[in-house]
């Protein structure tokens, strides 16, 4: 650690404090940005620790823009193996409708706090119930409505939307895959939002392809998975004209071609956490477009968090990952798509395996190895699963929006979670 940083980190200490107690017993809503007021480390943590230089970027002419959407099934015309392998993909199957879904009706209602929620279905419909009881269990209101959109492919859980005229709303019954049940959704606990919360274009930018908001709040959604263009950037001009010169097609975007900080911003565009990004006043980051910088759109805060088991428990995969010495050491080398490559989703866990130590190897390699000796390491992992020791699980039942596998990839597991205190609800 640099002198510079330590003295940022002294500094802001009390800040810490406040935010240690919100993270703890805080609810953690959906997009509330918390903001350290102009932090000396607005610059992008990818810069300010590592003093990487980058190098001259491609022009990419599809960052324009001028340059128009056309959609998915216009890539599948000509990309049909890469199109199925992203299918496999969670975010290829990222959002659906509950007639392609066919949610199951409850087996049992469950209440929380006087409301009883059941889920029926009727034919193609899927009808979620609200009754309200009173304080002898009798049924004094009831609320029902259909929903029609699911949220999440359901590798964690699924959210259900209400559609009421093009204006879309969450459902506080959602579905857990881990314990395969439904339950209240999640931040509902205490704060039961009902059918009220109205969902905007900010929650389906993450989670659709490509969302415009009326001024009225209705929705118009363009495709309901996360589309190719949202990583490649738009191919009006790619559609139309191939033109690979010296190993790079400047008409479409390849992350893997962009430099290590535009390239790691593909992801970050809905992978840097909610609470710790925030809009900058006058830009809207649906502007964003791959290849170009994402933070002339959103200002992103850090949170370093000194408590091991808080940066686990808070910090989403871009920030954990930038605490790591493998991303801190590597001089660009190493970003999102390294071990994350879309088109790659082995469904068998060996292969997953196989394929994480893969790239583990691909830096630690002959000279710069594993220092526990492999016979020590295959007696604890027979097939010696780096990552079951070196990026280990946080157990939760959630389906929130914050990192499972540490992604801080420590040396010791131990380190990571021994200052946890059992997890909070
Ligand atoms: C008319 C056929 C056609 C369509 C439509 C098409 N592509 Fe391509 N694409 C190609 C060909 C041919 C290549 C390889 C040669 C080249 O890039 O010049 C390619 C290359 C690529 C590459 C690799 C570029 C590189 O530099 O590594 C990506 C990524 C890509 N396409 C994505 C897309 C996406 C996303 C869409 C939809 C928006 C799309 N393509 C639509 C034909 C097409
Ligand atoms: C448009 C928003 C968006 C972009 C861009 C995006 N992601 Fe995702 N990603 C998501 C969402 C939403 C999910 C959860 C999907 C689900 O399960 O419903 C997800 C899930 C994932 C998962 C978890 C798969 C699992 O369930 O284990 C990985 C890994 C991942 N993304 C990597 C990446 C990488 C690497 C990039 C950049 C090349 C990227 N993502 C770009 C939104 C995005
Ligand atoms: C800034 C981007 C972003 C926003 C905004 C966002 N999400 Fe997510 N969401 C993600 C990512 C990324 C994941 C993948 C898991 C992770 O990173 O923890 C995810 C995971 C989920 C999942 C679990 C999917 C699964 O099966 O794995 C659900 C359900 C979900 N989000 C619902 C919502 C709802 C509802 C909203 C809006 C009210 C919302 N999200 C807003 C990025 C976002
Ligand atoms: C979440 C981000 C993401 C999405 C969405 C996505 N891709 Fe990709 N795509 C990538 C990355 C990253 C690579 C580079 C992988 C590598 O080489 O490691 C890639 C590579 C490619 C390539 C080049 C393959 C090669 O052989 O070099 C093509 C073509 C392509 N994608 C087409 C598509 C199409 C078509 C879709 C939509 C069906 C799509 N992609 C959706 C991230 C994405
Ligand atoms: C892009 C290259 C790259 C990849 C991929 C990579 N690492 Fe690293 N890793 C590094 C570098 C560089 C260092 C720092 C080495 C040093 O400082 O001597 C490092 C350090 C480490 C350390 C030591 C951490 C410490 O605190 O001392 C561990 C453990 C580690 N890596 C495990 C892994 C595992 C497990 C994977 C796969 C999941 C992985 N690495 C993938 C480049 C990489
Ligand atoms: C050194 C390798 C490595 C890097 C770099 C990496 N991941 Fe992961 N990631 C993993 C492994 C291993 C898993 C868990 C096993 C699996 O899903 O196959 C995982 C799981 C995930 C998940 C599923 C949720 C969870 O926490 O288990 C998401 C989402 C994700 N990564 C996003 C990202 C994003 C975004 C980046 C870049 C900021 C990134 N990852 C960088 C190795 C990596
Ligand atoms: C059974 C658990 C286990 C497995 C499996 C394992 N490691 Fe380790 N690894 C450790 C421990 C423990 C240390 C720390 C040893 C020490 O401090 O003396 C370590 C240290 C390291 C270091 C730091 C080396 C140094 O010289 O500083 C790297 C890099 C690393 N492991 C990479 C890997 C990779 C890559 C794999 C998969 C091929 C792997 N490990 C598999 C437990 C494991």
């Amino acid at each position: 650690m640099n002198s510079k940083r330590l003295a940022f980190l002294v500094g802001i200490s009390t800040l810490i404090g406040i935010g240690a107690i919100f993270y703890i017993f805080g609810e953690r809503p959906i997009a509330k940005p918390i903001v350290l007021a102009d932090p000396p480390t607005a610059e992008p943590a990818a810069k300010s620790k590592n003093k990487r230089v980058e190098p001259e970027p491609l022009e990419f002419r599809n960052t324009a823009l001028s340059v128009g959407y056309v959609g998915d099934a216009k890539c599948a015309e000509c990309h049909l193996a890469e199109t199925e392998s992203y299918r496999k993909h969670p975010m290829g199957r990222s959002m659906t409708t509950v007639e392609k879904l066919k949610p199951a009706a409850t087996k049992e209602p469950f209440t929380v706090d006087g409301y009883r929620y059941s889920v029926r279905t009727e034919g193609p419909r899927v009808i979620h119930v609200e009754e309200k009881l009173d304080v002898t269990g009798k049924v004094v209101a009831t609320k029902e409505e259909d929903v029609s959109l699911v949220v999440g492919s359901g590798t964690r859980g699924h959210a259900f939307l209400v559609d009421r005229k093009g204006s879309q709303f969450q459902s506080p019954v959602s579905w857990y895959s881990s314990v395969g049940k439904y339950d209240l959704a999640p931040g509902y606990a205490g704060k039961n939002l009902h059918f009220n919360r109205q969902i905007h274009q900010g929650c389906l930018h993450c989670h659709a392809d490509r969302v415009d908001e009326k001024p009225d709040g209705a929705l118009a959604i363009n495709g309901l998975t996360i589309g190719c263009e949202r990583c490649h950037g738009p191919g009006e001009l790619h559609a139309k004209e191939q033109k690979a010169v010296g190993g790079f097609d400047p008409t479409i975007v390849n992350p893997v071609k962009l430099t290590p900080t535009r390239r790691d911003q593909v992801c970050y565009q809905c992978h840097l956490q909610l609470d710790a990004r925030e809009e900058i006043e006058g830009k809207k980051v649906v502007d964003y477009r791959p290849g170009g910088d994402l933070y002339e759109f959103v200002r992103r805060s850090e949170i370093p968090l000194s408590d091991p088991y808080l940066q686990m428990k808070s910090l989403g995969h871009s920030h954990q990952m930038e605490e790591s010495k493998c991303f801190v050491n590597s001089d660009g080398k190493m970003g999102c798509v390294t071990c994350h490559n879309p088109h790659e989703w082995p469904t068998k866990f060996e292969d997953r395996i196989a394929l994480h130590n893969k790239k583990c190897i691909s830096c630690h390699d002959a000279g710069n190895e594993c220092s526990l000796p492999t016979p020590t390491r295959l007696l604890k992992s027979p097939t010696d699963n780096c990552v079951s020791c070196h990026m280990p699980t946080r157990q939760t039942t959630d389906i929130g929006h914050t990192a499972l596998t540490d992604h801080r990839i420590p040396r010791k597991a131990e380190q990571a979670v021994k200052a946890a205190p059992k997890a909070t609800p």
